[in-house]
């Protein structure tokens, strides 16, 4: 019975060349539907009103906050313009606690907001010297969907990642923040609000530029690429000079019936704070694949007895049961699976298993974390072909992937899925000009870059 829901699991978990080949193509013709009219496609394609990519120019000491990841950051990032880079940087991390993440919308920009009070009140005197007669400017990461209205401005669509408060959805993150920060008395002016793949793609442009495309595979899944103006159908303002605009994807809430879906993606959507939405999200990020693996890991336990005769209680337990853990299970090398059987020990209570009974659990890890790296390489196939950087042009033009994110980080067998998985379905020659770059922390640099290129102060001489 046991290897039976373990086969069953791996068939329905399949994905061959050609369903990622499905898949990447209906990427592609869903990014061309979210591009033509607002509510198009699952696909928001959200146009982000960065239609310049950061120069090297950048100049001043900028903040940034960053919102939406495992921690909360707050940023400090003095830009020395052409030849200076980046003179100084330096961060303070912070957990967001639970509660404010079904709180109301009140205490988590008041949380925030008092962090960065504190992140300015300690700074040295040389910063506040530098701020003297100008305002602080602030780049906003917020890394979730946003309708922008501006390069400052935008309304929530709605939370993804476990965050779930109400009266913050439809109204403008900036303007939360704002009246935060003058609660808290903290003088400052939010010059950019930017997703985190916008963040990631502006602070890999800055490194090299042929970053052209940014992904993040960490709590949650995204990407943002840089499209042409003309290309986007539902885009009315004035042709940017660049006659280029950087676009969000969104890609987490992208769905296809290619997509290899088994009972246990169906009853983890359906118990979820979004049902029915993020679904490549669910099937790919960090905050689920752990989870994925705890309910296969459960259906063994009631239906087979794999834990012995007792269902272990702590496996009932949603959530408990974190990506990084089923990443140390499935990384295991010793012989006889001391990790796994630690793991299993201290998460899940659960003790003297056989090594055969190990030996499933690693297998289980393999198909989850295969499956969603397969689909992840399959998006960014989709995207590449949008962009027409699927086939080596003659130039011979490079295509650098900013990539950032936990679970790319941490990961190693997921990454190193992925990127051969990319290889594979472009072809050696086709993915020899493609590379993957860790942009470390590339967001929230590129949140002050993106302030400093829409500062108030942008046309003085510093
Ligand atoms: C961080 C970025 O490195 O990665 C964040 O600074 C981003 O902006 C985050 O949201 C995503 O990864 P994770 O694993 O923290 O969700
Ligand atoms: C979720 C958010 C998206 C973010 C991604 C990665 O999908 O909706 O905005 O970019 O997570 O953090």
């Amino acid at each position: 019975r046991c290897m039976a829901i373990v086969k069953e699991f791996e068939e329905k978990c399949g994905t061959p060349e050609g369903k990622l080949k499905q898949i990447a193509d209906a990427m592609t013709v869903e990014m061309h539907a979210g591009l033509a009219s607002e509510g198009g496609s699952k696909l928001k394609m959200l146009i982000s009103y960065v239609d310049n990519l950061p120069t090297g120019d950048e100049e001043g000491v900028f903040y940034a906050l960053d919102l939406g990841g495992t921690n909360f950051r707050v940023l400090r990032v003095q830009l020395g313009g052409k030849e200076g880079g980046i003179v100084h940087q330096e961060f303070a991390e912070a957990s967001i606690p639970p509660e404010l993440m079904s709180g109301t919308s009140e205490a988590l920009f008041d949380y925030i907001a008092e962090k960065l009070a504190n992140f300015v009140d300690e700074e040295e005197q040389i910063f506040h010297d530098l701020a003297s007669g100008r305002q602080r400017e602030l780049g906003f990461t917020f890394s979730f969907p946003v309708m922008q209205t501006s390069i400052n401005s935008g309304n929530l669509i709605r939370w993804t990642k476990g965050f779930s408060i109400d009266d913050t959805v439809g109204q403008d993150v900036v303007g939360e923040l704002t009246k935060a920060l003058k609660r808290k008395g903290v003088e400052m002016r939010v010059a950019a609000l930017v997703n985190d793949t916008i963040g990631t793609l502006a602070g890999g442009r800055y490194t090299s530029n042929d970053v052209a495309l940014a992904v993040i595979l960490g709590t949650g899944t995204n990407a943002a690429y840089v499209e042409r103006a003309q290309a986007i159908p539902k885009w009315h303002g004035p042709l940017p000079k660049s006659g280029e605009m950087v676009i969000n994807m969104e890609w987490g809430n992208f769905r296809s019936s290619h997509l290899p879906l088994t009972e246990y993606d169906h009853t983890l959507d359906i118990e979820s704070l979004n049902p029915g939405e993020q679904i490549f999200e669910k099937l790919t990020s960090g905050m689920y694949l752990g989870e994925i693996l705890r309910r296969v890991l459960l259906k063994l336990a009631e239906e087979a007895s794999f834990f012995g005769d007792e269902v272990p209680a702590k496996l009932k337990i949603p959530f408990v049961l974190r990506t990084p853990e089923m990443s140390a299970i499935h990384q295991d090398t010793s012989s006889d699976l001391r990790v796994v059987d630690e793991k299993l020990k201290t998460i899940l209570e659960i003790s003297n298993t056989s090594l055969k009974t190990r030996r499933v659990v690693v297998e289980l890890c393999n198909i989850v974390a295969t499956r969603g790296a397969r689909l992840a390489a399959a998006g960014i196939l989709g995207v590449l072909k949008k962009m027409g950087r699927d086939t080596t042009n003659e130039s011979g033009k490079k295509t650098v992937i900013a990539m950032d994110g936990g679970l790319y980080e941490h990961y190693t067998e997921y990454r190193k899925c992925l990127e051969n998985t990319v290889s594979e379905l472009l072809g050696d020659e086709n993915a020899s000009s493609i590379f993957f770059e860790h942009s470390n922390d590339g967001s929230g640099i590129g949140a002050a870059l993106l302030a400093a290129s829409n500062s108030l102060y942008v046309n003085e001489k510093s």
